[in-house]
């Protein structure tokens, strides 16, 4: 495993919902980032049929630009009886205009119509996130974090961003839009609850620490 060797990083991600979170996660670090947003870099189309391939093609061209390591996060919703749609185009179902409202329905329509004909009620959903740490020369390291849960109907709650009003973790009563940006990472270090905060832990323990 190769371990992060500067004190700078580019986080690979023009969406501020994640940067934002990313940025929470990195704070405890002596580490400055920089964004793929602040930096005005290009943005790959991102052509992969895995998290891991869309994860490696966004890090690795924002570490070839810039000549400096660069981490990015891949990562989708996924509801179980729609055969974890929308899954790796979660933020394509939300059009160009990133109408999530738009994206929440229509994960539901289809979730609804789904049990409708199963005769089942299969709420089961879980979000991914694939954190890749790419270098310039082309190396990478993958770490991976599910957390898994409910999808629920109607949504609740304005914090977040993305499909976090209709996600309710396993043993909790609220959703990831009902808790602050702290409960949704929940014990960082310890006990980490969500998909992305997960993944940070093993990039923390592996690529971080001595
Ligand atoms: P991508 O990784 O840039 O392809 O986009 C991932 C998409 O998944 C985001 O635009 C969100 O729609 C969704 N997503 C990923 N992580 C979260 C999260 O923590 N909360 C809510 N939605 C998320």
């Amino acid at each position: 495993m190769r371990k992060l060797d500067t004190k700078t990083l580019v986080v690979a991600s023009h969406n501020k919902g994640k940067l934002r979170e990313i940025a929470d996660l990195v704070a405890p670090y002596d580490i400055e980032i920089k964004s793929a947003l602040e930096l005005d870099l290009h943005e790959p189309e991102e052509t992969g049929t895995t998290f891991e391939a869309n994860a490696y093609l966004k890090a690795h061209a924002a570490a070839k630009t810039t000549g400096l390591p660069a981490l990015s996060d891949d990562s989708g919703f996924c509801v179980k009886a729609i055969n974890d749609d929308p899954g790796l185009y979660s933020a394509r179902w939300a059009g160009v205009s990133k109408d999530f409202n738009m994206a929440m329905r229509n994960v539901i329509e289809k979730l609804q119509a789904a049990n409708k004909l199963s005769g089942k009620e299969n709420t089961g959903a879980y979000f991914v996130s694939v954190i890749c740490l790419a270098w310039p020369d082309g190396h990478a390291e993958y770490f991976r974090g599910e957390v898994h849960g409910e999808a629920v109907w109607p949504p609740r709650g304005d914090q977040g961003f993305g499909y976090d009003p209709m996600f309710q973790p396993e043993g909790e009563t609220r959703t990831f839009a009902e808790m602050s940006a702290e409960e949704k990472h929940g014990n960082v270090s310890g006990d980490p609850l969500s998909h992305r905060s997960r993944a940070f832990k093993l990039f923390v323990d592996q690529c971080l620490q001595a």
